[in-house]
């Protein structure tokens, strides 16, 4: 029997990887970049054994349907083949997220999975090969191996595509996140199918390819200059450019819901009252806002007042994966 153990922290990207180049390998169209958050994770063991017939899979107790079962066993396969094994796996994970809060654990769950694999395997990866790795399982998976800021390299074939941690001088320190968790009764869009989606029929897919470079440099420059404000507004520029590629998709669809809406107008009042925050989102309609710490408070108070308390969670930076013994 071998086993292993990892806990790895969700992210939010700030340029946004939106489009797949090759969806076997999870290559992605255009570079990311985003910030780990210590609000959300998972913990994830993985058990081998010669004994056992079946993978196995338990999501918070329960045991999971034959279909959630098939994505992980698809990504047990490729480990597998790394250790060259055909030892099935019982899988345990939890979800440390606030209760109700719909959002997508793919990130945390797929980069945990991939260090409690490397773990129980004896596969000695280094982080850039966990990386590559936790990529085949979930694309924003690459960058939960990381704390703070990181940027997945688009690469171009399995080797050279991962994520790494950019210097940021402690920057991501001064920064929060708050999150308006917002509940919305449409019928979800995976990012795997609205991805798939934009890039094949929407005439403004190329719009995003054309500006997303000029985007993550501008990102970058201002990370190293800790300047809050270009921060913010290349971070709500390009998630609204990712949004809109959306609207001109075929069919058309959208994530956003009134409650988003509402909550992107009291970011703009925020503003304009003094206080620098900036929103994102991404393939669902909660809303993320990136506040200075000095700035939290008025933040928090604002989207309780407007929501409730139980839909506004704040998270500072995080770290990367870990192991648990
Ligand atoms: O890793 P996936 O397949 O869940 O895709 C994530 C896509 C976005 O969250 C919309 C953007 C991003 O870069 O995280």
């Amino acid at each position: 029997m071998l086993s292993g153990k990892a806990r790895a922290y969700t992210n939010i990207a700030l340029i946004k990887y939106w489009g797949k180049e090759n969806e076997e390998l999870i290559l992605p169209m255009n570079n990311s970049l985003s910030l780990t958050l210590d609000a959300f994770y998972t913990e994830t063991e993985v058990i081998f054994s010669d004994s056992f017939t079946d993978d196995l899979f338990y999501l918070d107790h329960e045991l999971q349907t034959e279909a959630a079962t098939k994505k992980i066993s698809r990504f047990l396969d490729l480990v597998r083949i790394q250790a060259n094994t055909n030892k099935r796996a019982k899988v345990i994970s939890h979800n440390f997220v606030p209760t109700a809060a719909g959002l997508a654990s793919s990130a945390s769950g797929l980069a945990a999975l991939a260090g409690a694999c490397n773990e129980a395997l004896g596969l000695e990866l280094d982080k850039q090969a966990l990386s590559r790795l936790a990529r085949r399982g979930s694309g924003s998976a690459c960058r939960s191996i990381f704390g703070g800021f990181v940027e997945w390299e688009k690469g171009h074939d399995d080797q050279t595509s991962y994520a790494q941690q950019i210097p940021s001088n402690g920057f991501e320190d001064e920064l929060a996140m708050v999150f308006v968790l917002i509940n919305d009764q449409q019928k979800d869009v995976s990012s795997r199918d609205g991805m798939r989606r934009t890039v094949e029929t929407s005439h403004f897919y190329q719009g995003w390819l054309d500006s997303v470079e000029t985007d993550l440099m501008e990102l970058k420059q201002a990370i190293a200059e800790k300047s809050f404000q270009t921060v913010g507004e290349v971070m709500e520029r390009n998630g609204l450019k990712m949004h809109g590629t959306t609207l001109a998709a075929n069919p058309p669809f959208t994530y956003w819901s009134p409650d988003s809406l509402k909550a992107m107008q009291a970011v703009r009042e925020l503003r304009a009252s003094g206080i620098p925050c900036y929103f994102t989102m991404d393939a669902g309609p909660n809303v993320k806002v990136l506040v200075e710490k000095k700035n939290q408070t008025a933040v928090q108070a604002k989207f309780i007042e407007l929501f409730s308390r139980q839909q506004v969670i704040l998270a500072h930076a995080g770290q990367g994966i870990t192991i648990i013994e």
